[in-house]
């Protein structure tokens, strides 16, 4: 029997430029965040899979392999075990596991957890059983776990945990182009309030349904800033990027998925000195984003506080998934 360890960690997102509209075929920007979630995976000699995953509240959760696929799977651990079943039926294995994540940031912040945690788990067994699985099946395995569990999504948030750095991405991966980008001086301001992306997601195909047009034609500005914000990234060129968020920002507005706290955030960072600003994410509440110049940075943080935010310490551009430690013993 092989005594198999080993320790997968992918990082989490934000959303830069195109949220919603990714969603109706447009293009986005996405970039990973240095704060990661990891996945430590055994197989077991029992035909059963442990999960602990204290953070989101499960302590400890057992359940038999021949179960999966057939009962209703907790809430914090839907995803993860979601990818083992898919990943089992799809390369017809299956084994008991010990599953254990651990997360370096809140679920609350919108940093795309469930995804990353997906992206762990499917790099994890595509190493425990030996079989070769590149980023792009990643990407369609994740991906197909993420629509299974929650219905919808673009997927932009399994590029980032996969390939890390900062990607121009279409709906369901059509397109994932890393971009190269030197540095972001972004400073991401917590909403503290937790935003329901499904709900605003929701909102937001409604506007569609009903005033198609109106609907359409802020997709297709949204695209065009997309597209702009993606050379105004490569340029380096900040002043240009400041103004695509403004204007991005307004258009989420128009979507009607802004809400007071993340305006009045947005606001306050420009005035203290922000290039430009804008919700980052679904809207609703999670984070902001203020794209700053170094001079203003303890300006615009302290801005951003006194208007009801907390300022997370993130950096962006982080690596995608990794296998951190990996023990194999043979055992007779
Ligand atoms: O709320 P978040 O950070 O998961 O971002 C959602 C972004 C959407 O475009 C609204 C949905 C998606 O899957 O692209």
């Amino acid at each position: 029997m092989t005594n198999h360890t080993l320790t997968v960690s992918a990082p989490g997102k934000l959303m830069l430029f195109g949220e919603h509209a990714v969603l109706y075929g447009k293009p986005c920007i996405v970039t990973a965040v240095d704060q990661r979630i990891r996945l430590k995976a055994k197989i077991i000699n029992r035909e059963i899979i442990n999960i602990s995953a204290p953070q989101v509240g499960i302590k400890k959760y057992t359940i038999k392999v021949s179960d999966l696929g057939k009962v209703e799977y907790p809430k914090g651990v839907k995803f993860l075990l979601k990818a083992v079943e898919i990943f089992f039926k799809k390369y017809k294995v299956g084994s008991g596991l010990d599953l254990e994540t651990k997360s370096e940031f809140s679920s609350l912040f919108g940093f795309g957890s469930s995804s990353a945690v997906t992206v762990c788990a499917v790099k994890a067994l595509s190493k425990l059983f030996d079989i070769e699985v590149d980023n792009k099946s990643l990407f369609d395995i994740a991906y197909q776990t993420v629509l299974s569990v929650q219905g919808v999504g673009s997927g932009f948030d399994l590029a980032a945990a996969i390939w890390g750095g900062t990607i121009f991405f279409e709906n369901g991966g059509k397109k994932i182009e890393p971009i190269n980008v030197n540095n972001l001086p972004i400073v991401v301001g917590y909403s503290g309030i937790k935003a329901d992306t499904a709900t605003l997601v929701k909102r937001v195909a409604g506007l569609h349904k009903k005033e198609r047009e109106k609907a359409d034609k802020i997709f297709n500005s949204i695209e065009k800033i997309v597209k702009q914000a993606k050379l105004a990234l490569e340029d380096t060129n900040y002043f240009k990027l400041g103004e695509l968020m403004d204007q991005n920002h307004t258009l989420l507005q128009k979507l009607a998925v802004s809400i007071p706290r993340l305006d009045s955030m947005a606001v306050s960072a420009k005035e203290a000195g922000a290039f430009g600003a804008k919700l980052s994410g679904a809207g609703g509440g999670d984070c902001m984003i203020a794209l700053t110049p170094d001079k203003s940075v303890r300006k615009v943080k302290k801005a951003i506080k006194n208007a009801g935010g907390v300022v997370l310490n993130v950096k962006f551009n982080a690596e995608g998934v990794k296998i951190t430690y990996d023990k194999s013993k043979n055992e007779s």
